[in-house]
């Protein structure tokens, strides 16, 4: 029996995928009420709802070294942009803290966490550097890699940070691609070897046509033999939102932005420090318009105090009115002959055809969640808990090859 210790769980999609290769998990936590409620219906009451910063390691079932393998996406908001200004010393209260801390504890052989792409570009990598580094002094070999959950048979294009470590003197294997680019019939990727990567419609066109259910979040129909849950998604999509009034041209208002800045004395960074953020002043004043932006009606009038600039735009950047939305421009939309974008725990994308959201059952296959595993909770927490999730089969790759290495011993 290889025994795993589950953090941060979420609903259990990289629970799920260390399940079906073969893994037997004792122990699993998240502090999110609907979270453990699904995970509990669909992989077992092993699950205790709690805040990790809270659980001793000793409520922790498992003695040092019984563990094989603990597992734990770890949540990072505390690395994000906004907090840039944060010092590295600071930084150090973030929850893989937690994940470090019952390693230390359990002495797992191996361990696996996933986080998102951004993990590795933050403050130019030494957050990553950081937190392999931890590791390594807690004895283990740890390498990472960023895995594209397209590459692996997920209907989407999902970009993974992936940190594997052992402490039983092997290396860490990931697992071979075996899905690639497929473009126009054609494979642009080198590897003729791979198959093409599975598309949204291949995956959840059968249900475009079938009607949502009206509110009722874990009714079930049967399409095609397949009984499909949670068919649920928001409509509001015909809502209106807020645009400016008038057209305004990017390379316009970047070359007007421009002149007026060399007139002043604020540098490009001067003026990205003064608004808190980065690199987005210098989006302001490029001549080219393709990566020009307008800035939002707060900092234009900010901008003016700082440039002292005449009135020529201001009527068309800042006037703003509701407009309805304009689908094509305004939403991502599914693209149905590729993988999806990654489905994220906010914002669903549109469904190609139809005037709505995609439905959480959309959103979970997507996510390579089986047909029988079903959401428990509001709408909104049914996207949250499966756009957070690893994919089902991108998890059970990973899990495959560290059960070889460990029934290789
Ligand atoms: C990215 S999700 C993990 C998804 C999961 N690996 C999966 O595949 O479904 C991160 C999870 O960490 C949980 N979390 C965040 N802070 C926590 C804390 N202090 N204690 C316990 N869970 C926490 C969140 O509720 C969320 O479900």
């Amino acid at each position: 029996m290889l025994n795993i210790i589950s953090l941060f769980s979420g609903a259990g999609g990289m629970d799920l995928g260390f399940k079906n290769a073969g893994f037997n998990i004792i122990w699993a936590n998240d502090f999110e009420k609907d979270a453990v409620k699904t995970y509990e219906r669909n992989i077992g009451d092993h699950i205790v709802l709690g805040d990790i910063t809270k659980i001793k390691s000793d409520n922790i079932p498992g003695n040092s070294g019984e563990i094989d393998v603990i597992i734990g996406g770890f949540p990072c908001q505390g690395f994000s942009v906004a907090n840039t200004k944060r010092s590295m010393k600071d930084s150090r209260n973030f929850l893989y803290l937690e994940l470090l801390r019952v390693i230390k504890e359990k002495q797992p052989k191996f361990f696996v966490a996933e986080n998102v792409k951004g993990l590795i570009s933050m403050k130019q990598g030494k957050v990553l550097d950081m937190i392999l580094n931890d590791f390594r002094k807690i004895g283990y070999t740890v390498d990472y890699q960023l895995l594209n959950a397209a590459d692996y048979g997920v209907p989407q294009s999902r970009e993974r940070v992936i940190i594997i470590g052992n402490r039983i003197g092997v290396p860490n294997i990931f697992p071979d691609k075996t899905h690639g680019v497929y473009n126009d019939n054609l494979f642009t990727d080198t590897n003729k070897e791979l198959l093409p990567h599975i598309t949204v419609k291949d995956s959840i066109g059968f249900l475009s046509d079938v009607e949502l259910f009206n509110g009722k979040l874990i009714d079930h129909v049967v399409v095609d033999g397949r009984k499909i849950y949670n068919h649920v998604a928001s409509t509001k999509v015909e809502d209106t939102f807020w645009g400016r009034k008038y057209e305004v041209d990017q390379a316009d208002i970047c070359d007007y932005l421009k002149y007026w800045r060399s007139k002043s004395d604020w540098s490009v960074k001067k003026i990205d420090e003064h608004f808190g953020y980065r690199h987005t002043a210098g989006h302001w004043f490029r001549k080219d318009n393709d990566s020009g932006s307008i800035p939002k009606p707060s900092d234009w009038w900010e901008l003016k105090k700082l440039l002292n600039f005449d009135d020529k735009f201001d009527k068309e950047v800042t006037t703003y009115i509701e407009k309805p939305i304009l689908y094509e421009q305004s939403l991502r939309i599914t693209n149905w002959d590729r993988p999806s974008d990654t489905i994220t725990a906010t914002s669903p994308e549109i469904h190609v055809n139809k005037k709505r959201r995609l439905s959480a059952r959309e959103c979970a296959i997507l996510q390579t969640f089986p047909d029988d595993f079903i959401f428990e909770g509001s709408l909104n927490s049914l996207y949250r808990q499966i756009g957070n999730a690893v994919p089902v089969l991108l998890a059970e790759k990973i899990a495959s090859e560290i059960k070889k290495c460990l029934t290789s011993q």
